[in-house]
């Protein structure tokens, strides 16, 4: 009866998002977190290379496959002596590191067909206390409009005979704890339209090209064709691919009121498991 918990060998999540959201804040608390004897420095800079770190999952967490466990079940106490361990990678957000490093890095994780590198999902980390500068959210949007574009044509392109499972997206909301940060739900709103927008003008230039007949056949517009307004219901409806913002703060894990830390945002990591 007590069945031992096989942790899966290497589930992928990729971190994305621009500089300054605090991806290498939270990928230093989640192995703090896996590790509380190590000693790791807590001061951030901006990153210039990837880095790839093992973590393991809170045993209190649940997974898709053991959510409708009791706290009383036998097998929480195995999955606190050994917890479900799953790997991070964490990218540069700068803007000239994007296209040559997290972007390339997704494209390569999200068609590689090796079980060990499989990608099981992507979090899109974002500041919510800078995105009421516009260029900030344009920035922003642009970036996760290129994420999302990546997604979608992974999507189109796999035979609908074998099914690929779609890469899920997680959008961050991080920094609540401070006081300027703006809610999830108004996130959510903002960068859906600012994608929107960014996709009608797309749309608009790739109409002007092919005028001039000089159509990249490649090109592709984010959700579908029609003049609907983008939303991310939109895109998992159209494609399939799902995306969530959810809010926490890595500053204020284990306080409850910034949106209770980074826990969320490990509940939507384990439901990926
Ligand atoms: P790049 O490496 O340039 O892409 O940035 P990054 O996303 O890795 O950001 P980083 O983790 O270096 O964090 C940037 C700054 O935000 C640091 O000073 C962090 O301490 C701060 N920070 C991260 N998370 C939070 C948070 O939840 N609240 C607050 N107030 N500050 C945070
Ligand atoms: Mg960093």
């Amino acid at each position: 009866f007590f069945q031992a918990v096989a942790s899966p060998p290497s589930s992928n999540f990729l971190l994305l998002g621009p500089s300054g959201a605090g991806k290498t804040a939270f990928t230093t608390l989640l192995e703090a977190k896996s590790s509380p004897a190590s000693k790791k420095s807590q001061s951030t800079h901006t990153s210039q290379q990837s880095t790839l770190v093992t973590v393991s999952l809170p045993p209190d967490v649940p997974t898709a496959s053991n959510r409708y466990r009791s706290v009383n079940d036998p097998s929480l106490k195995e999955a606190a002596r050994n917890p479900i361990k799953y790997r991070v990678r964490d990218t540069p957000g700068h803007g000239k590191l994007r296209v040559s490093q997290g972007l390339s890095e997704l494209q390569a994780m999200a068609q590689s067909k090796d079980i060990k590198t499989r990608l099981r999902g992507v979090v899109f980390m974002v500041d919510t206390a800078a995105l009421v500068d516009e260029a900030t959210l344009r920035d922003t949007a642009t970036y996760l409009h290129d994420v999302l574009l990546v997604l979608q044509k992974r999507a189109k392109n796999g035979s609908s005979s074998k099914r690929t499972t779609e890469i899920p997206v997680l959008v961050a909301a991080n920094k609540q704890d401070l006081f300027t940060a703006l809610p999830p739900g108004s996130v959510k709103e903002k960068l859906e339209a600012e994608i929107d927008r960014i996709r009608k003008s797309k749309n608009k230039g790739l109409l002007d090209a092919s005028a001039d007949s000089t159509l990249d056949d490649d090109e592709e517009i984010l959700g579908n064709d029609d003049l609907e307004s983008f939303s991310f219901k939109l895109l998992e409806h159209e494609v399939g691919v799902k995306v969530e913002v959810v809010g926490g703060a890595v500053k204020g894990d284990q306080q409850e009121e910034y949106g209770s830390g980074v826990r969320r945002w490990e509940e939507w990591i384990g439901m990926c498991l």
